[in-house]
């Protein structure tokens, strides 16, 4: 089958001066991911590798220029999950690794559980043969600034209005029918250390069934945790609806249910692509029918 992939890099109120580095981001991560699929690359692969571009891209809220929470420190989370098995692999507040996506997939692969965290995340990267950075080598100085802004405005919440979502996450389809999902996060904006939000558990911030499709969330994750709405979106896809009207209708369960707002992207079993926000815009793209890249801010 014809292979198609559509990554995002957060439904959030992108500020002009952001646009241009938002599309070009999503571009790259698109070229990153296409370069595995058209090789005729696993799903996994193609899903890892325009993560790790979204990851190392500061524009975005994830990897390397992530927020900082209320300690002044970058806390990831990832989760990358395989549709043939249902497998998940998951890391939750890693201080100390630039691209938390692999790490999640050395979980995936390479450990007896599903989500690991903090200290014992980063001693199982250790094992692993994983680089640990420093973690101020994922602090940029526009995120300290922000940061110091909040501060003075005592975490009021209109100092982090429009900074609140920046996730990124892709979802994959590949000549062989396999799908995979991901998801990668520095969290919400001054979040309390160790707090923990949708992205990295399965279902939430992502999932994937070769049988159904896949699908990756953004947004405020205490409220899509409630209606684990990658999940619920899966099952929509399994009793047959569209992708753009199962997107839509995730977007709009979570606004009328939980009063929260983000976005979905999906891909069902045909290749067929869904997007949704409720925000003002949503970092994503994917390749259309005739080949060309379509990026939207
Ligand atoms: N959706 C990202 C988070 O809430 O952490």
């Amino acid at each position: 089958m014809r292979p198609a992939l559509v990554v995002h890099g957060g439904a959030w109120d992108i500020p002009g001066v952001a646009v241009d580095a938002c599309r070009a981001g999503c571009r790259r991560a698109l070229e990153a991911g296409h370069r595995v699929l058209d090789a005729g690359g696993a799903a996994m692969d193609a899903v890892e590798a325009a993560i790790v571009v979204l990851e190392e891209d500061p524009v975005f809220d994830a990897g390397f220029g992530s927020h900082l929470n209320l300690r002044g420190r970058v806390q990831l989370d990832a989760i990358l999950m395989e549709g043939e098995t249902l497998n998940a692999g998951a890391v939750a507040a890693v201080e100390r690794v630039r691209n938390p996506i692999r790490l999640a997939r050395r979980v995936l692969e390479a450990s007896r559980h599903v989500l690991l965290v903090g200290e014992g995340a980063e001693e199982f990267a250790r094992e692993q043969g994983m680089p640990l950075c420093r973690p101020e080598e994922l602090v940029t100085e526009s995120q300290r600034a922000a940061w110091q802004v909040c501060r003075e405005a005592g975490h009021d919440s209109a100092a982090h209005f429009a900074r609140e979502h920046g996730t990124v996450g892709a979802v994959a389809i590949d000549v062989a029918g396999r799908i995979a999902a991901g998801t990668s996060t520095g969290g919400t904006c001054c979040k309390y250390p160790g707090r923990v939000g949708d992205s990295p558990l399965i279902g939430c911030g992502c999932y994937a069934d070769n049988e159904a499709g896949g699908a990756a969330s953004t947004g405020w994750g205490e409220a899509i945790m409630k209606i684990v709405m990658a999940k619920t979106a899966i099952d929509w896809l399994r009793e047959g609806h569209e992708p753009q009207e199962v997107a839509d209708r995730a977007i709009r369960l979570l606004r009328e249910r939980v009063e929260g707002t983000g976005g979905l992207i999906l891909v069902d079993r045909q290749g067929r692509i869904g997007a949704s926000f409720s925000t003002p815009h949503m970092a994503h793209g994917y390749r259309n029918a005739n080949g060309e890249f379509v990026v939207f801010p």
